[in-house]
């Protein structure tokens, strides 16, 4: 039997969370393989029908990472982010399903280390939880896409 990984999603703005896995990639750091970086211009492009549309699509889990809060290019990108992050988890807890496969995350470029850890941090997170009961692959008797 091969061993479960979990598929995620994340939602990374280009001047912060994508340039940190840059560096993160630069200074060889290890972190989950399993992690798909979706680069965004800032991630208040981001809106709740994108971050259900992922976990419909697949993904065990999601997670949002965009500037630290202040220092957004577009000026309120990620608190708006933070809020259509919430929102939609209230809407994830409603269909009875585990609110923490979605998470907001703040970072800096030069956070390559916690680029890494955040990472680590979703990868173990979604393994407690388990596949998501939206992934058609892991739903008994389906044949994914
Ligand atoms: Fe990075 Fe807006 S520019 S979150």
């Amino acid at each position: 039997m091969s061993e479960w990984t979990p598929k995620i999603v994340a939602f990374c703005c280009y001047y912060c969370a994508y340039s940190a896995a840059d560096l993160a990639g630069s200074m060889r750091l290890q972190y989950p393989p399993n992690i798909r970086v979706v680069e965004l211009p800032c991630t208040g492009k981001v809106d709740v029908g994108v971050l259900l549309a992922a976990l419909e699509a697949g993904a065990d889990g999601v997670y949002v990472a965009g500037c630290l809060e202040g220092d957004c290019h577009f000026l309120k990108g990620n608190f708006r982010a933070k809020q259509r992050v919430a929102y939609a988890k209230r809407l994830l807890e409603e269909i009875g399903l585990e609110p923490e496969r979605l998470e907001m995350y703040n970072l800096s470029g030069s956070m390559g280390p916690r680029f890494a850890e955040i990472a680590q941090e979703m990868t173990e997170r979604i393994t407690k939880l388990g596949p998501s009961p939206l992934n058609r692959q892991h739903r008994k008797g389906e044949v994914g896409p």
